[in-house]
């Protein structure tokens, strides 16, 4: 009895995620471009090669697209549609959404992954994210 409730809670789980996979795309890999209008702070910031799907696998979706996101039930709009800001203070500009303390950013994610010892993701600029091209 035990065997058939964990194979149909197996089966309901799978029919679940499989539901999911089909409702959104997950990009796999993207590359995360300065808008035009904000300008390079230095010339090693490059583009950013961002393995999304990797990312997807052990974070839920919410946990970087927030809110604002994906309020309209499911859609998940690029980071760059708000924060498009120039300046590096901007709360909805483009730097600090990748780069501020709180964990919904790239670097604020990893420095607190590192802090509480959960894993080991780059902080280094051009190591970890800005590689040189
Ligand atoms: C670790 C952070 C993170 C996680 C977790 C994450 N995403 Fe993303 N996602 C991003 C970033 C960053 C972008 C690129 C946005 C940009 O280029 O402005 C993106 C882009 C996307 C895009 C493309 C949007 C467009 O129109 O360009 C889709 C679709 C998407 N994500 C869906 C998902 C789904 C579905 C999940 C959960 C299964 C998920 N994401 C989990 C950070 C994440
Ligand atoms: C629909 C618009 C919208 C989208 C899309 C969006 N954001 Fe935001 N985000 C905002 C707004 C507005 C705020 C400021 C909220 C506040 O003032 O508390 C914010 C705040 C933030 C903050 C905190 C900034 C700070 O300095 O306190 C981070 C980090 C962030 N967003 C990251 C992201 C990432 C990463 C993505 C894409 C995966 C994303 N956001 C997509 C609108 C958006
Ligand atoms: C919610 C937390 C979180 C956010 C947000 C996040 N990451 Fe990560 N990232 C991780 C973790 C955890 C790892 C895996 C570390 C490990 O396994 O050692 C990782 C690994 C990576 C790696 C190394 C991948 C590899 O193959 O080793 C890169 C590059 C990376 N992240 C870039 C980004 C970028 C760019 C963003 C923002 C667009 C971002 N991350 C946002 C948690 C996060």
């Amino acid at each position: 009895m035990k065997k058939f409730v964990c194979i149909v809670t197996a089966t309901a789980v799978l029919a679940l995620l499989s539901g999911l996979a089909s409702a959104y795309e997950v990009p796999k890999e993207l590359v995360i471009k300065r808008p035009e209008k904000t300008p390079q702070q230095s010339s090693w910031v490059g583009s950013v090669k961002f393995p999304h799907g990797f990312h997807a696998v052990y974070n839920p979706c919410k946990a970087c697209h927030h809110e604002e996101s994906d309020r309209s039930l499911g859609q998940f709009l690029p980071c760059t549609q708000c924060h498009i800001k120039p300046g590096l203070d901007e709360p909805t500009g483009f730097f600090r959404a990748f780069h501020n303390s709180s964990p919904t950013s790239c670097l604020g994610c990893h420095k607190q992954k590192r802090l509480t010892k959960q894993a080991m993701p780059p902080i280094s600029c051009t190591r970890g994210c800005h590689k040189k091209q």
